[in-house]
């Protein structure tokens, strides 16, 4: 599985950090920046990451700023991004199996790198459930 990661500078540490993580776990990353802890707009890269999960380029995105909204917004402005921001292990395991969502946001000023960790992981390892929920993830992917 092929994953796309993209931060502003509020998230940049953060986001440093999961990479670490996932390339250990033997994921592929596609880090789409930014590279460093200097003033950015978020709203370009929640758009690159996902861009980089719709066109098929990678299976799943991350995008990290401070909370995690800004970016999250950003991220489902693009056709098909199903981009859910999550607090706990269990919006992470309900999203992946209501939702479909093929992005997670994180907060990288609001949530300790260690419940980010724990969210991810629920996010990656947790199938959509289909069946009644597919028809509304359809109408998601319409709009
Ligand atoms: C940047 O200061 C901050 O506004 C951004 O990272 C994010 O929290 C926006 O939602």
């Amino acid at each position: 599985m092929k994953i796309a990661i993209a931060s502003d500078h509020g998230g940049y540490e953060l986001k440093e950090y999961i990479i670490g993580f996932v390339m250990g776990m033997g994921f592929e990353v596609e880090d789409l920046g930014t590279n460093s802890a200097e003033s950015v707009d978020y709203p370009e890269f929640g758009k690159k990451c996902a861009e980089a999960v719709v066109s098929g380029e990678a299976d799943r995105g991350v995008v990290v700023c401070g909370t995690g909204i800004g970016i999250s917004i950003a991220a489902n402005k693009v056709k098909g991004a199903r981009c859910a921001l999550c607090t706990s292990e269990e919006m992470a395991e309900m999203t992946r199996k209501h939702n479909d969502a093929n992005i997670l946001a994180l907060g990288g000023r609001t949530t300790k790198p260690e419940v980010a960790l724990s969210i991810l992981n629920k996010f990656l390892f947790t199938e959509f459930e289909g069946g009644r929920h597919q028809k509304r993830v359809d109408l998601l992917n319409s709009y």
